[in-house]
């Protein structure tokens, strides 16, 4: 790691892979968590789902981003210091850094020592004039930000690609309670939500044809079986993702193709033919709806920016 960078290791508590996969197949239905899924090779395959042409999120944060620039940076002000949630491709934070008005410092937050410490040497480079000042830790919980060498005059929070919607709506809130605190009296955030629409451009960006989600998914599989020593067959089971419109999200499943029983540290799990385990939820959001679940964290939406197509947006918080 280059000398200048200061990291600092707030401990986050690690994560128990096993004790949250045993309570996950425990229950009915089953489940595991998606947060699982990024290993490095699933990592990789993310970010392979980005350039797919079904998945739109990111191309239109990106073009949004680019289109929006001025106006947030007229918004956020001068000398922030902006703080990520998550150490992300880079992309996102080049464009955001160029357009804001002399920001101060750049915090990305990671639980992963192994993420953050492969986009730090990155994130040096790109920044060259923006003190990066890491953190270790868990973004969920409110972090004491460090302080940069020149004053900044508040804490901005970025949180792009809709990964907010991976959460359940208590853990939601949860995360913007916590981001509430982190911000400070002045600071503010920019969240990057994927909007409701049309189920079919919904499951079609979740079911790329080149399988490339499919793939994903699965390595959720052969991560627990290298990680844990789970036995998980990785072809008997299959990626079925659909749009539930009741509940605004596209729900993520791998389907058991047989009858089988998976072992897990000693504990066996039946499995029937056609069972469905949840792995994945993508949340889409109303205006009404993000603003509803952000007024409950004491954050107000004071302003956002949609694509000419309304397929994805950017909203603006501050405190209440
Ligand atoms: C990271 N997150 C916002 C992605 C999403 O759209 O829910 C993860 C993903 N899962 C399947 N495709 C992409």
């Amino acid at each position: 790691m280059n000398a200048t960078l200061k990291l600092t290791d707030l401990h986050p508590s690690p994560d128990d892979i096993t004790g949250d996969v045993l309570a996950g197949l425990s229950r009915m239905p089953k489940r595991l968590p998606s947060k699982y899924f990024y290993d490095k090779r699933g990592s990789e395959l993310f970010e392979q789902i980005t350039h797919q042409p079904e998945y739109y999120l990111t191309r239109v944060e990106l073009a949004l981003l680019q289109a929006s620039g001025a106006e947030i940076a007229d918004e956020v002000g001068p000398r922030a210091h902006v703080v990520e949630y998550g150490s992300g491709s880079g992309r996102k934070t080049r464009i955001l850094l160029d357009a804001l008005d002399d920001p101060v410092a750049y915090t990305p937050i990671e639980i992963s020592r192994s993420a953050l410490l492969a986009s730090v040497e990155r994130l040096d480079r790109e920044f060259g004039d923006v003190e990066v000042l890491p953190v270790l830790a868990d973004f969920t919980q409110p972090v004491p930000l460090p302080k940069p060498a020149r004053k900044a005059e508040h804490a901005f929070v970025f949180f792009p690609g809709s990964t907010l919607g991976n959460f359940t709506a208590p853990e939601a809130l949860r995360l913007l309670r916590a981001m509430h605190q982190t911000m400070g009296d002045r600071g503010g955030a920019l969240l990057g939500i994927d909007l409701q629409k049309s189920p079919q451009i919904l499951e079609a960006a979740y079911n790329d044809a080149a399988g490339v989600t499919a793939a994903f998914t699965l390595n959720l599989l052969a991560r627990l079986n290298r990680d844990i020593g789970s036995d998980f067959d990785l072809e008997g089971f299959t990626h079925c993702a659909h749009y539930a419109a009741e509940r605004g999200r596209i729900e993520t499943f791998l389907v058991s193709q047989k009858q089988q029983t998976v072992q897990v540290q000693g504990r066996s799990f039946d499995f029937s033919e056609g069972e469905a385990m949840q792995v994945e939820y993508s949340h889409k959001y109303t205006d009404a709806g993000f603003a509803a679940m952000a007024a409950e964290a004491e954050l107000k939406v004071v302003r956002g920016w949609n694509d000419p197509q309304d397929w994805f947006g950017l909203r603006l918080l501050q405190r209440v």
